[in-house]
C-alpha cells in the first residue's frame, strides 16, 4: 500500500487525545510530498476543520502571500500542523495533545524528508526546535537538527494581529529564500 495513504488512514482513526472527538475533519497535510521545504503550523482553525486542509482561513491566505513573495506556492512545499485535529474554540493545543499527535508528524517528516523545516510561530518552534524557544528573539535564526535546517518565523495569525511585525517577517522570508538557494536543488 502507498505509505502516504496508509499513514493518512491510520491517522484518521487516531483517538490518542480528545481532539478527535470534536473535530469535523482530520487536517492531515497538503502540498508536495517530495518537497525540500516543509512548513509546520500549530493546529487547524475553523475553516481548516471544515475543509480538511491546513491554512485555508485568513492566516492561510496570508501564508500564501508570504510564499508568493519568495517565489513559492503549495505545489512546491509541504504544509502540516503540530496537531491534526482542531482544538475547540481555537485554544492552544495542550502539550499532551501535541505529544499524542507527534508520531504522525514524525512520520510525515520521514516521508517528505525535507532539507528545511520552517516552524510557523512559537508553538511549532517549541515542539520542533527547543521547548523554551523565544519567537520574538529567535525568529529567523537557523538550527541544525537530524541533518535538517530548522527555522521559525512569525505565525501569519500573529502578523494579522500585529502588522508592525511584518517587516521582520519579510526579512526572515528573504533569509529563507537564500537558505533554499544554498541547500535545495529542486525548489527554484
Ligand atoms: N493556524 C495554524 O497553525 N494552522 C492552520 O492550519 C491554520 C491556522
Amino acid at each position: 500500500m502507498d505509505p502516504w495513504k496508509e499513514l493518512k488512514e491510520e491517522c484518521a482513526g487516531c483517538r490518542g487525545c480528545v481532539l478527535g472527538e470534536t473535530r469535523t475533519n482530520l487536517v492531515f497535510g497538503v502540498g508536495n510530498e517530495q518537497a525540500e521545504v516543509m512548513f509546520i503550523g500549530e493546529g487547524p482553525g475553523e475553516q481548516e476543520d471544515l475543509q480538511g486542509e491546513p491554512f485555508v482561513g485568513p492566516a492561510g491566505q496570508l501564508l500564501d502571500t508570504m510564499l508568493e513573495l519568495i517565489g513559492l506556492d503549495r505545489s512546491k512545499v509541504y504544509i502540516a500542523n503540530m496537531v491534526k485535529c482542531r482544538p475547540p474554540r481555537n485554544r492552544d493545543p495542550q502539550e499532551s495533545e501535541m505529544a499524542a499527535c507527534s508520531g504522525w508528524l514524525r512520520r510525515q517528516i520521514q516521508l517528505v524528508n525535507p532539507v528545511i523545516i520552517v516552524c510557523l510561530g512559537r508553538i511549532a518552534a517549541a515542539g520542533m526546535i527547543r521547548e523554551d524557544f523565544r519567537i520574538t528573539r529567535e525568529h529567523g535564526h537557523w538550527f541544525e537538527k537530524d541533518g535538517r535546517m530548522l527555522t521559525a518565523i512569525y505565525h501569519p495569525s500573529a502578523l494579522l494581529r500585529d502588522p508592525s511585525k511584518r517587516p521582520e517577517a519579510f526579512m526572515d522570508l528573504r533569509n529563507l529564500r537564500d537558505m533554499i538557494r544554498v541547500r535545495c536543488e529542486h525548489t527554484y
